[in-house]
């Protein structure tokens, strides 16, 4: 990035726009007209952002710079980008409808088949009752997702389709919650680990099979109960999952991007397989939309380009995710993952340190909630932020109480991109907004299937964009490996109650644990 004559060029221009207050630049009464960009269904509102078109056509530049164009149609092509572990990273091959490739059509039909089979009633329990609730078992991208997205769209829930519920803490604590709450009869268990090795999902499958055999008590017809879904099929077998109740996914698909492969089993189940397949055209669309649009009209590129002049020239380090929609509860958990595993690296692609600031330290919340939690610290604190704020045209109903409802939250979200934007003096320094926090607001038309594809696949993009920016590979995740192994060490020492050979910290606290324990 820092080889281009744009970085140059931009370096130069946030040195001018130093004293600049965002407010003022509202004084051209085209602003929102220069900084919109729409597509079908959606539209990019990056008119409160500190950019001037100077600086816009420069970023434009970089993009160019660091051939964007090129390395979406390698994306889009399966290229192996991610090599550091040798393997394409093609979430987009499978949402493609129109031209699919045999082994995702495969899958379609073997989750259509257990959709249809849970739909009509006649898959059934070890005691010959039907399904009635179905428990996601899987952490990160194996829940994030379909977690995300059935909570979305609950609302448009298939009236035959059994309740959906997700478990991924290893501590126990929720599965067992859940599990008082379920009839083991009528129950049936997705085991969705891409690797099929992760120790927090297979130790609560344990944990569910245990459950259920001590209700059902025969060990061939407990396994009715589990379906497996990942890419290691030597290891779904071994665990005991039937022939018929695995679905694959390839190594091509990374964890965070799995929720459009067989990993959204619970998402095709609540909405049916018209629903999830709508799903996947959305995000299609957006995928079409990234490879085809310019630069200047492509709305994940530019969100990628505006958030990389935050975070490298304004130095910026904050992203909050604001949706004002509470069906976007788990949107802003599930963007953690997908972008800070992504680009939270310190590495170039040649494995060169980066000298400059990559992924920005993201979180969020729906807005309505956050502004009585954490919007404090947007007004008046005194970290920089950049927020995305997310809007829908539509509420939740067409009464006239739903309407009252959804004026009063349009209300409120224009009012925070405003008052963080303009801020307001006060001889009162308790009193006083200094404004000059920089947003997106991002407007789609509902929730609904199609709507929610377009805008997952519109900040994957985004991330990948900004990958591009920074030269990094967004697709593997060995940071997250080493306290896996530590951890794994740690729980031998528990086990043999020998922590001598621990850092003191470590050893203290599991001192503490242990006289607690033995007091007991
Ligand atoms: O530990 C990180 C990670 O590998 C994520 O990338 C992944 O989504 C998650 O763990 C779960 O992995 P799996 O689906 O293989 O159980």
């Amino acid at each position: 990035m820092k080889n281009t004559q744009a970085y140059s060029q931009l370096s130069q221009l946030a040195e001018n726009l130093q004293t600049t207050d965002l407010k003022s630049l509202f004084d051209d009464e085209n602003r929102f007209e220069q900084f919109h960009v729409t597509m079908p269904g959606a539209m990019l509102d990056f008119s409160k952002q500190k950019i001037t078109s100077e600086i816009f056509n420069q970023l434009v530049s970089l993009a160019k710079e660091v051939d964007l164009k090129g390395w979406i149609d390698r994306l889009i092509s399966g290229e192996k980008l991610n090599h550091t572990e040798g393997r394409a990273a093609w979430h987009t091959a499978l949402r493609n409808l129109s031209e699919p490739l045999p082994e995702v059509e495969l899958q379609w039909h073997k989750m259509a088949y257990i959709v249809h089979e849970l739909h009509s009633k006649q898959m059934r329990g070890y005691s010959g009752k039907p399904i009635y609730d179905v428990v996601n078992i899987g952490v990160g991208g194996s829940d994030l997702g379909p977690l995300m997205v059935t909570h979305a769209l609950e609302m448009q829930k298939k009236p035959d389709a059994p309740n959906v519920h997700f478990v991924s803490t290893l501590d126990g604590r929720q599965l067992q919650s859940i599990l008082a709450k379920l009839n083991p009869e009528t129950t049936l268990f997705v085991v969705a680990s891409k690797s099929f090795t992760t120790i927090d999902t297979l130790s609560l499958a344990e944990t569910a099979k245990e459950w259920m055999l001590d209700h059902c008590g025969c060990s061939t017809t407990v396994m009715r109960h589990f379906i497996g879904v990942s890419t290691n099929v030597p290891k779904m077998s071994e665990w005991g999952i039937l022939p018929d109740y695995q679905l694959e996914f390839w190594d091509w698909v990374g964890g965070r991007f799995s929720l459009w492969s067989s990993i959204g089993l619970t998402i095709a189940i609540q909405q049916g397989m018209e629903g999830f397949k709508t799903l996947l055209q959305g995000a299609h669309d957006m995928d079409t939309h990234f490879q085809e649009a310019p630069i200047e009209q492509n709305l994940p590129a530019l969100v990628g380009l505006i958030g990389v002049w935050n975070t490298n020239f304004l130095n910026l380090a904050g992203q909050a995710i604001l949706p004002y929609d509470s069906r976007l509860k788990h949107f802003a958990g599930y963007l953690e993952q997908l972008e800070m595993e992504s680009n939270g690296k310190h590495t170039q692609r040649d494995g060169e340190f980066v000298d400059y600031r990559t992924c920005p330290i993201l979180w969020g919340e729906v807005g309505p909630n956050a502004q009585h939690a954490f919007y404090q610290l947007l007004h008046q604190g005194t970290e920089r932020v950049m927020s995305d704020f997310i809007l829908f045209k539509e509420g939740q109903g067409t009464d006239e109480r739903a309407q009252f409802h959804q004026n009063l939250n349009i209300a409120n979200c224009l009012a925070q991109s405003r008052a963080m934007m303009v801020g307001q003096e006060s001889d009162d320094p308790h009193k006083h907004y200094p404004g000059n926090q920089v947003s997106n607001t991002l407007l789609l038309d509902r929730v609904d299937a199609y709507h929610l594809g377009m805008l997952v696949a519109l900040y994957e993009h985004k991330v990948f964009t900004q990958s591009v920016v920074w030269n990094i590979n967004p697709f593997d995740q060995w940071g997250v490996e080493l306290g896996k192994k530590i951890a794994l060490n740690i729980l031998d020492s528990i086990e043999q109650k020998q922590a001598d050979h621990l850092d003191g910290s470590t050893q203290g606290i599991l001192k503490q644990i242990w006289e607690h324990t033995y007091a007991n």
